[in-house]
């Protein structure tokens, strides 16, 4: 298995509302588009008017914010099949969310709050992942996550965590290298053989982004500049690990122009082929 059976679709770029209609009126060479799906499940008027005509020229894959994976809330079938019935409207090759929780007591705290890593988290999110397959009827992936704090309680590694969590549930990874990279930081270890240690038959989607440096030196994971120069590295290396994927440059603070967006899309692109051509 490569790229989890999944087409590689190239480079692609955020779906943002600032930029429809540069993007209806000029149709730019992104080969595909990430959508935050809980924007878009239910839209109307403009914005849909806007949507359709974008749909009809690129695929458009849907990124969840709010399945909230660990949580220890029930599952929420009647938005399950909501989103179902949504990734059917879009033909969504692919549906993707995040390894973490967001919902307490059917509260959303709006952040990716990462999970304890235990056997115990392990089971329970596989046996959450596995309805939320039966439901959506299409691939599945979920993506590692940044984790600003080391929860007390872990029984394993990140990487055993989730190559559990993968084969179990027979789930795909979006493995955003990006958070691979802070995380490194924050916590120490070589990116690179975590990025080997991960089962990368699994990979069917790659984020790249950039992150606000603070004035103290902490980092925040928040969309809003260029990749860095150490995660291209970490990219190219990945790739000539994975072979093709599609990968996306995630920005989604201070939107730079849709020509700049397109200019970092493909320049991952452009990357990807060369160390794949390379290694052939
Ligand atoms: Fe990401």
């Amino acid at each position: 298995m490569k790229n989890y059976n999944l087409k590689s679709l190239g480079a692609g770029a955020g779906l943002r509302h600032e930029h429809f209609q540069e993007i209806i009126k000029k149709k730019p060479a992104f080969n595909w588009f990430e959508i935050i799906a809980e924007d878009f499940i239910n839209i109307g008027g403009y914005v849909q008017e806007c949507f359709e005509k974008i749909l009809s020229n690129y695929t458009i894959i849907p990124h969840g914010v709010s399945l909230s994976i660990g949580s220890t809330d029930a599952l929420k079938m009647d938005k399950l099949k909501r989103l179902k019935d949504f990734c059917d409207l879009i033909n969504a090759p692919w549906y993707s969310d995040h390894m973490c929780f967001t919902m307490v007591d059917h509260i959303n705290l709006e952040d990716l709050i990462p999970v304890p890593f235990t056997q115990e988290t392990v089971d329970h999110i596989v046996s959450r992942i596995k309805v939320v397959q039966d439901v959506l009827e299409r691939p599945v992936l979920f993506e590692n996550v940044t984790r600003y704090i080391t929860v007390s309680d872990r029984e394993m590694s990140e990487s055993e965590f989730l190559n559990q969590i993968l084969e179990k549930s027979d789930c795909g990874l979006l493995l955003d290298v990006t958070n691979v990279h802070l995380n490194s930081i924050y916590h120490e270890f070589d990116p690179y053989s975590f990025i080997q240690s991960l089962p990368l038959e699994r990979v069917g989607q790659i984020h790249l982004a950039g992150w606000e440096e603070l004035p103290d030196g902490n980092f925040i994971d928040s969309h809003d500049a260029p990749v860095p120069e150490a995660v291209w590295e970490l990219f190219k290396k990945t790739i000539a690990l994975t072979g093709p994927t599609s990968v996306l440059v995630e920005w989604d603070k201070k939107l730079p122009s849709v020509e700049r967006l397109l200019k970092e899309a493909q320049m991952a692109e452009e990357m990807m082929h060369d160390v794949v051509k390379a290694a052939a």
